[in-house]
């Protein structure tokens, strides 16, 4: 049976009921072991920013730089150095950060993308069972669809979620340039790897994921851990590119999004279905134009 969405209080001034729910929320990427919180409570940027959590288990402390909390099993490394694949890594220059919502994200509409005010929509009518409850943007970009969560006021909190490093603090621009002092309100950012996510099991209510599949390292990865954290009811919405026919070999006949990340994961819709089914989702629906499929499936 479904359960009911995850009960992280609304009001700004949180009761102690409400801090334990967040602290069962954020867990340590090493070892999934609830985190401990020391500051003040609440799924509140700031008060996120003022934390240091601590596993009890592993001995890792883990705390904000920059504005985001930083979740990532390489927090704190010195000398340990990592290169993930490219449609990570392309994400992590300071130019794709830039120029990501002032005209690399237009260019999606050319394949059927519909434009980040109607795929919001798109989303939060899959995500109307989960009203009330906690949602994580994973690989949100720059924030254009984690600002939109959190500003309508649908979800508890609304987490942020980037491997990206400079995308986290583009977030953290627009919502400090924000002329409606949002900064207080339920959102937070957190640098994290989606093979790898950084909360309790069956803790989330809705996870949306925005032109990110294909950029992914490991989709099957990304979509087990996703499963894992989403409570019993839970919805999952992500949109990609679908894989250009067979027919536009060429590389000049690719997309741009093909050119760009030639290694990216783009698959057909069955194949996503397919996915989704095999971590054990269900009830799988989406809607598609030309290469744009959004889709939902849903935690037994
Ligand atoms: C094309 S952007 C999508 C941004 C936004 N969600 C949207 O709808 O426009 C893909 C995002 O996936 C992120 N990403 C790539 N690899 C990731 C990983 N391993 N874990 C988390 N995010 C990742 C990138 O940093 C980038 O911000």
């Amino acid at each position: 049976m479904a359960m009911a969405p995850s009960s992280v209080n609304k009001q700004s001034s949180r009761t102690d009921e409400s801090q334990s729910s967040e602290i069962e929320l954020l867990s340590c990427p090493v070892c999934y072991e609830p985190l401990m919180r020391k500051g003040p409570p609440g799924l509140i940027l700031q008060a996120i920013c003022r934390s240091s959590f601590d596993c009890k288990k592993c001995y890792k402390s883990y705390s904000s730089e920059h504005n985001y909390l930083d979740l990532t099993v390489t927090a704190g490394l010195k000398k340990y150095v990592e290169v993930k694949p490219v449609g990570t890594e392309l994400f992590r220059r300071s130019f794709m950060s830039f120029i990501y919502e002032k005209g690399y994200r237009q260019y999606f509409r050319r394949y059927g993308f519909p434009g980040p005010d109607e795929e919001f929509k798109m989303a939060q009518d899959y995500f109307k069972s989960t009203e009330g409850g906690v949602l994580v943007d994973v690989s949100c970009g720059s924030g254009l669809f984690a600002i939109r969560f959190a500003k309508s006021g649908t979800y508890s909190g609304v987490v942020a979620l980037d491997f990206s490093e400079n995308m986290l603090l583009q977030c953290y621009d627009y919502l400090m340039r924000d002329p409606t002092n949002f900064l207080a309100t339920d959102l937070v950012l957190v640098r994290a790897d989606v093979s790898r996510l950084p909360f309790t099991s069956c803790s989330v209510d809705a996870v949306h994921a925005g032109a990110a599949l294909h950029c992914w390292p490991s989709p099957s990865n990304a979509v087990a851990e996703i499963t894992r954290v989403l409570r019993s009811g839970g919805i999952f919405v992500g949109t990609t590119f679908l894989r250009s026919s067979p027919s536009s070999t060429s590389w000049i006949f690719k997309p741009l999004n093909e050119r760009v990340l030639p290694s990216g994961n783009y698959f057909r819709e069955e194949e996503i279905e397919d996915l989704c089914t095999s971590c054990g989702l269900t009830n799988y629906s989406s809607k598609v134009d030309q290469s744009f499929i959004i889709f939902s499936a849903q935690k037994p």
